[in-house]
């Protein structure tokens, strides 16, 4: 076991100005991170050796000590990135450019407008994170190094049919890598069995065009009935990570909540249902001494040998990633978070 993560996911906010279908964050708790928190916790992050630190909400772009993040970012030799849906990235491009994210996954569920802000319930929001991708890419079409994008898609009722539409889309706003996510919760726009046999051959068709075409895109998936057996089916990830004996995902990331000051290996386990994996009561605490607490890291150690046949909600981004780590040598050598994660 590992005496530190790879990555950490902190969240700094639920608070949303989106009204998504599928999620509810914007119902919750409507406090910010406290900034001296996130720093002092990125400050210590840096002299462990973590290798990044990925934003998420909420909505990332109404945290309000946003500013002054970015401007801390940027004095670090780690890496940042940031999940965003999209609306104020024109905004604040500038500040981005200027910061140390070197990577933004922005949210898009379809290239339609009339479908993602449906979706989203959010008017023009699409425009908007188009419009500021754009922006962004433009701005630093010349400069010493490019922002990455990755789109991120939540696969739905919505659009389980138009699966391939996205290539174009992704295309013009230079989108190398594109994780599809398949829909989680009891949401009205779930998939029925017909609409995910559609859906499979969307992404069987992706699959082999990229090939035929030797497209610049990288998916999340390289196998549809995989992606559809995690998320639907509820195959556990152990047959998917062909004979894996333990998930390296948990030592490797960690997840912050840093407004109500909980922790957990793993980004997908802070709403499992697994309590025994979430440290509560950490804000006033250093990290090293919450994630290398005896008891936790005996917690973390068993969860790890479990929990590949006890996850129902693996992300196949997770399962692509247990796998490489398995490949590298999770527990001792590369420590980098590979380029699609
Ligand atoms: C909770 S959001 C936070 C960041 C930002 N607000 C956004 O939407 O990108 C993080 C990711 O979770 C995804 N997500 C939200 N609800 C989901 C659901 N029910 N099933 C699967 N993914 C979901 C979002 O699309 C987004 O890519
Ligand atoms: S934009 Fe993100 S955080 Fe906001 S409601 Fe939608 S998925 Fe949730
Ligand atoms: S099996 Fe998947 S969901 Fe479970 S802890 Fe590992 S990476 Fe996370």
């Amino acid at each position: 076991m590992t005496d530190y993560p790879s990555m950490v996911y902190v969240r700094l906010l639920q608070k949303c100005n989106a009204r998504c279908v599928m999620c509810d964050s914007y119902t919750k708790n409507q406090e910010s991170a406290r900034l001296d928190y996130v720093t002092n916790l990125i400050d210590e992050f840096e002299g462990l050796g973590v290798n990044e630190v990925r934003f998420t909400g909420g909505e990332t772009l109404m945290y309000k000590h946003l500013g002054p993040l970015l401007e801390f970012t940027r004095g670090k030799r780690m890496k940042f990135s940031l999940i965003t849906n999209g609306t104020a990235l024109r905004k604040f491009s500038e500040a981005l450019i200027a910061s140390k994210i070197g990577k933004i996954i922005c949210s898009i569920d379809s290239p339609y407008p009339a479908i993602h802000n449906e979706v989203r319930k959010t008017r023009s929001l699409l425009e908007h994170a188009s419009a500021g991708i754009k922006t962004i890419n433009d701005k630093t079409a010349n400069g010493e190094r490019a922002m990455q994008f990755v789109v991120n898609t939540v696969v739905s009722s919505e659009n389980y049919y138009h699966l391939r539409d996205f290539v174009p889309f992704l295309h013009e706003h230079h989108v190398r890598y594109w994780n599809l996510i398949p829909i989680h919760g009891e949401q009205p726009i779930r998939m029925n069995r017909a609409q995910i046999d559609v859906a499979i051959r969307e992404i069987d068709y992706i699959l082999s065009r990229i090939q035929r075409e030797a497209l610049d895109l990288t998916l999340n998936v390289s196998d549809p009935l995989d992606f559809f057996s995690t998320a639907i089916r509820g195959t556990k990830p152990a047959e998917l990570t062909g004979g894996l004996k333990r998930c390296h995902v948990v030592s490797q990331v960690a997840f912050i909540d840093a407004v109500n000051g909980k922790l957990t290996g793993c980004n997908d386990l802070m709403y499992s249902g697994f309590d025994e994996m979430i440290v509560g009561d950490i804000l006033d605490k250093p990290f090293r001494e919450v994630w290398g607490n005896d008891a936790f890291r005996l917690t973390r150690e068993r969860f790890s040998c479990q929990a590949l046949h006890r996850c129902d909600r693996c992300e196949p981004t997770n399962i692509k990633l247990n796998k490489h780590l398995e490949r590298v040598g999770a527990e001792t050598n590369d420590r980098k978070v590979p380029i699609w994660f």
